[in-house]
């Protein structure tokens, strides 16, 4: 542990679980401000909480990101409370039940779509007057390896993950001398919950997934962490508008 981003304030989306949650503890080893958010009020407050029981600073916000009165509110009590954002990592999201494109639903296509998609582009849209106001920031985006080939039964969150970087890049160009970086993840298969809940549904997922990275094994929430940290640390201080897989080599082959 370095310290290296003490007195910065960072803010994790879908920070309750999964990749969110590892990251928001990447974060507070780190010595940074936590501002931990997700729709699952229980489990962020419980989240920010353990940062704070082990000696970290951290709130918990809770906030839908597909509705833009709770990003908005979000971003007014951040603005409120420490007049200033150095970070964020935008990263709620959600899953969808496999089946082949003619088998979608328009409303699964809709909430995919608000969340994924308009969810990171609210959160951006509101992350954005704060660090113009401050003189610059970090922001990440969660896409997926999804977002950089087809997916085979997941094309509306294939969908979703593209539109991803279409956000990503273009900010990134717009801001760009602004001192604003914006970057994508890219994760391959992780053990989450996400991950868990498909494996449930069908138990062949697990080895399959596995035998699917080059590495011989799915991802854990920790390296995508170590891969967020990286991209707002000053040693990426030249690095914007990247989709950068964390992957276990899944897209070499
Ligand atoms: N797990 C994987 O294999 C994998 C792979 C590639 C990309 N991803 C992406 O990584 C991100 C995190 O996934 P995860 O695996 O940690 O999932 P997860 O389901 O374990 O955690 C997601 C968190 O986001 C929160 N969330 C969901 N909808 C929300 C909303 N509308 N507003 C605020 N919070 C919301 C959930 O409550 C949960 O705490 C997602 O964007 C996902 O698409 C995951």
């Amino acid at each position: 542990m370095s310290g290296q981003f003490a007195g910065k304030v960072v803010l994790v989306t879908g920070g309750a679980a999964g990749i969110g949650k590892a990251t928001v503890e990447a974060f507070a080893r780190e010595g940074a401000t936590l501002v931990v958010s997700d729709v699952n009020t229980e489990d962020g407050q419980a989240v920010a909480d353990a940062v704070v029981a082990q000696g970290g600073q951290a709130i918990f916000i809770a906030c839908n990101v597909a509705k833009g009165s709770d990003v908005e509110a979000m971003m007014t009590q951040i603005r409120d409370t420490y007049g200033r954002l150095d970070c964020a990592f935008n990263n709620a999201g959600i899953e969808i039940e496999q089946h082949k494109l003619a088998d979608g639903k328009e409303e699964v296509f809709d909430s995919i779509m608000d969340v994924n998609v308009k969810g990171v582009w609210q959160c951006m849209r509101y992350q954005i007057p704060l660090m113009l106001d401050q003189g610059g920031g970090a922001i990440v985006n969660t896409a997926s390896v999804a977002a950089l080939g087809a997916a085979p039964k997941m094309s509306i969150y294939a969908a979703s993950k593209h539109a991803v970087l279409g956000l990503t890049r273009s900010a990134a160009v717009e801001y760009g001398k602004k001192n604003i970086r914006i970057n994508a993840v890219c994760p391959a298969v992780i053990d989450t919950e996400m991950f868990r809940r498909a494996a449930a549904i069908d138990p062949r997922k697990a080895d399959f997934a596995a035998a699917m990275h080059p590495v011989g094994r799915i991802g854990q929430a920790d390296e995508i962490a170590a891969a967020v940290l990286y991209l707002c640390s000053d040693g990426a201080a030249f690095t914007t508008g990247i989709a950068l897989p964390v992957d276990g080599g899944a897209t070499c082959i």
